[in-house]
């Protein structure tokens, strides 16, 4: 059986970070009112999957069309059970990749295990070049850890990887409306750093959002976000970084609110997104979850990963492009390029 499957898991709500745009919201507008709509998330789950199952489903991945895992979250690696779910994934034979906001990294003995247990990349999230910014952007719930916490991170794994091929370490940057500027800059701030790969991705917030004005992109920054992608992609300082395609992807999304429709999406054929509840959709997008039918949901819970995907399509076609989706496009296609530049 063909491993073609990339499935981006948030394994976990809680965080301790309260990032002004997460997807998952602020805990304290879900204290007052706790969202209940299929897929959408929220820090505060009385729903996240029982470890057990999480792990049952985890052994089923061997000799599944599974090849690749993003472990994401809430926070993948503040929560305890965490590492040994992923040398399960690891032995099933599976690539690995988790996302973290980078604080975790610099506990003692997080970094080492992760390079033992083989992890293929850690992406860490980085909102800005500059630490006051980057604070205000992803300010932790306790306001004890920031920029430096993150460097902190980063460093950490990279020593304790030293000479080894694995983990690939790279850093993902939110860019919002405030700061084209911060594309280079990360870039800049990564390379010195020493990571191997970096990827900008667009902000994508709900027009509903009470930040949807102030962060997100109008028409009007595009220019400005597609010569920062210009300079990164004319000089990327050593780093690997997504290809044109996704930069062209990037400013299309940006340059509209509306809806696209893509003929060949990856979304529901080999990218599929599980959320903490163990729910499994086509991808992560909120327009295309919401647009799921009540009858084709479906859950990890219980399910073997051999099955799973029986009968999904080579591709799908979708009216739900948007700027959620320019950020699928690394973990979907573009994760080879970002492991292994050679490839590129
Ligand atoms: C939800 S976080 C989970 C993993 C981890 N806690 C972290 O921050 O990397 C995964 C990624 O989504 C990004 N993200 C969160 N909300 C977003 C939004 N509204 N638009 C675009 N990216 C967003 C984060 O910055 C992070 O890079
Ligand atoms: S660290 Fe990640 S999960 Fe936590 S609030 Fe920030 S973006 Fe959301």
């Amino acid at each position: 059986m063909p491993r073609d499957i990339t499935l981006l898991w948030g394994l976990r709500s809680p965080c301790a970070f309260a990032c002004r745009h997460c997807y998952f919201g602020t805990v304290e507008e879900h204290r007052a009112n706790l969202p209940s709509l299929p897929g959408v998330l929220s820090h505060i789950s009385r729903n996240d999957l029982p470890a057990e199952a999480m792990t049952a489903f985890a052994r089923t991945l061997a000799d599944s069309p599974v090849a690749r895992v993003v472990i994401a979250g809430g926070e993948p690696l503040d929560w305890p059970g965490a590492l040994d779910l992923i040398a399960t994934i690891k032995s099933a034979g599976c690539e690995v990749v988790i996302a973290t906001n980078g604080v975790p990294l610099t506990r003692p003995g997080i970094a080492e295990r992760i390079v033992v247990l083989g992890v293929d990349g850690v992406s860490v999230s980085l909102d800005s070049a500059d630490p006051a910014t980057n604070d205000r952007l992803r300010p932790s719930r306790s306001g004890r850890f920031g920029h430096s916490d993150v460097l902190d991170g980063i460093r950490t794994l990279l020593r304790a990887r030293g000479q080894q091929a694995r983990p690939r370490v790279g850093i993902y940057t939110v860019v919002m409306r405030h700061g084209p500027h911060e594309i280079t800059d990360v870039a800049r701030l990564g390379a010195d750093l020493g990571v191997d790969y970096y990827v900008p991705q667009p902000i994508s917030l709900a027009p509903t959002h009470k930040l949807f004005t102030e962060l997100t992109h109008t028409v009007a920054d595009a220019g400005a976000v597609a010569e920062q992608l210009g300079r990164l992609a004319d000089d990327p300082l050593g780093l690997a970084i997504p290809d044109q395609d996704y930069m062209r992807r990037f400013v299309a999304a940006i340059s509209t609110h509306a809806s696209g429709h893509v003929t060949d999406c990856f979304g529901g054929a080999q990218l599929f997104f599980i959320q903490p509840d163990g729910s499994l959709w086509d991808c992560p997008s909120d327009r295309r979850i919401a647009a799921t039918a009540p009858s084709q949901r479906r859950t990890i819970a219980g399910a073997d990963a051999r099955t799973l995907f029986d009968g999904r399509p080579a591709c799908t076609d979708c009216s739900h492009f948007s700027r959620d989706c320019v950020n699928m496009w690394p973990l979907a296609l573009g994760m080879p390029r970002l492991l292994d530049p050679e490839t590129a």
